[in-house]
């Protein structure tokens, strides 16, 4: 093959913002798939916030990622070799693999990315492998935006919000993102077609949130918890949901956080807030993703990759998960 392998590897815990210490680059020997299984050559990475949770080992959803171990990811690539009846060369696949430039594809956690007339493999990958189906289960399901009511959400030009407020607007609700720069609210009102905007790095977020909501919140999915959580939940409406899908805020915090102070206000006003985990919906991926690839053709949802290139940059990448660098979704071309 006259090739080798590039593997990032987790050899410290990172304590605050990640630092060059926490993982490992090197060139190692490209794996042989053993019987049933495939080897896979990385097209696409896929930076996530939870990249830093898998990283930690704070109770989680998953187990964390062992020192020593590749890091993991979610990725998408090219089947070279297999051993599985079901896989041959030249498929496109993607799913749960790490962040190695040839790695063991094992079915169930890495398949087939089925035909997407008109979506390119690196779209398909961004929007359908995990933000689609966030945005989608966690608005559509645990938020129920009705016609006419009022959804807020926040990180709103990063990759799930942005669909978020566009799929609450298909749904006939008003959209008010929360985002991090002048740039990134204009984005989401004057291309996505969000109702209003908050920059909440400039405004007063309370404020701000009465004047872009006068009708108060019906829903609010909360993607950053924090301050922004607490100043929602505060003019919440009667029966409001809160779908909670992230807590970015939080996620380098090296010591206790605290808990929101207007807690009270889910008893007050009878909100339901739940927690979701995008995997809970797996068996229902193919319902998001006709959804949400109808809405795309029919010019209703827009998507966007904020793509960089070299799997050797994948931690200086994804470090702009954390300081908001990225609009849209946050991908490497390897
Ligand atoms: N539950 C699930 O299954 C699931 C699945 C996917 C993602 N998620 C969660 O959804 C959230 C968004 O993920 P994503 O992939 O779409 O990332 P993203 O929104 O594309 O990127 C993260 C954004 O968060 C914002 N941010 C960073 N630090 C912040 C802070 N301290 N306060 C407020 N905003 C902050 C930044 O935008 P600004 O410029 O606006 O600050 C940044 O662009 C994350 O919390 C992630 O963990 C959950």
């Amino acid at each position: 093959m006259g090739d080798t392998n590039k593997v990032w590897r987790l050899r410290n815990r990172p304590v605050g913002t990640i630092g060059d210490e926490v993982l490992s680059y090197a060139e190692e020997p490209i794996p042989t798939p053993a019987a049933g299984q495939f080897l896979v050559k990385m097209d696409y990475l896929s930076l996530d916030p939870t990249n830093r949770l898998w990283m930690s080992d704070i109770d989680q959803y998953m187990p964390p990622v062992a020192i020593g171990e590749a890091m993991r990811g979610v990725v998408c690539g090219t089947v070279v070799s297999s051993n599985h009846p079901e896989f041959a060369a030249g498929d496109v696949v993607s799913g749960l693999g790490s962040w190695s430039k040839y790695q063991i594809g094992i079915p169930g956690y890495i398949n087939k990315i089925g035909a997407l007339d008109g979506i390119s493999v690196a779209d398909a990958f961004g929007l359908f492998a995990v933000v689609g189906p966030t945005a989608y289960f966690g608005l559509v399901e645990l938020g129920a935006p009705q016609a006419g009511e009022t959804v807020v959400v926040s990180a709103a030009a990063g990759a799930v919000g942005s669909v978020v407020g566009q799929i609450a607007k298909i749904k006939g609700a008003r959209a008010v993102g929360l985002a991090g720069s002048d740039a990134k609210c204009r984005w989401i009102v004057e291309d996505l077609g969000f109702d209003a905007a908050i920059n909440y790095k400039t405004e007063n977020v309370p404020e701000a949130l009465k004047r872009a909501c006068p009708k108060g919140i019906d829903v609010y999915f909360d993607n950053v918890g924090g301050d922004i959580l607490d100043a929602c939940f505060k003019q919440m409406n009667l029966k409001g949901r809160i779908p909670t899908c992230g807590l970015i805020s939080q996620y380098n915090a090296t010591g206790e956080v605290p808990g929101p102070s207007n807690y009270p206000m889910i008893l007050m006003q009878r909100l339901k807030v739940e927690g979701f985990i995008v995997l809970d919906y797996a068996a229902r991926y193919p319902e998001a993703i006709a959804a949400l690839s109808g809405w795309m053709r029919e010019g209703r949802l827009k998507y966007r990759a904020d793509m960089h290139t070299g799997l050797e940059n994948a931690v200086t990448t994804l470090r702009k998960l954390y300081t908001g660098e990225n609009t849209g979704k946050l991908m490497l071309k390897v």
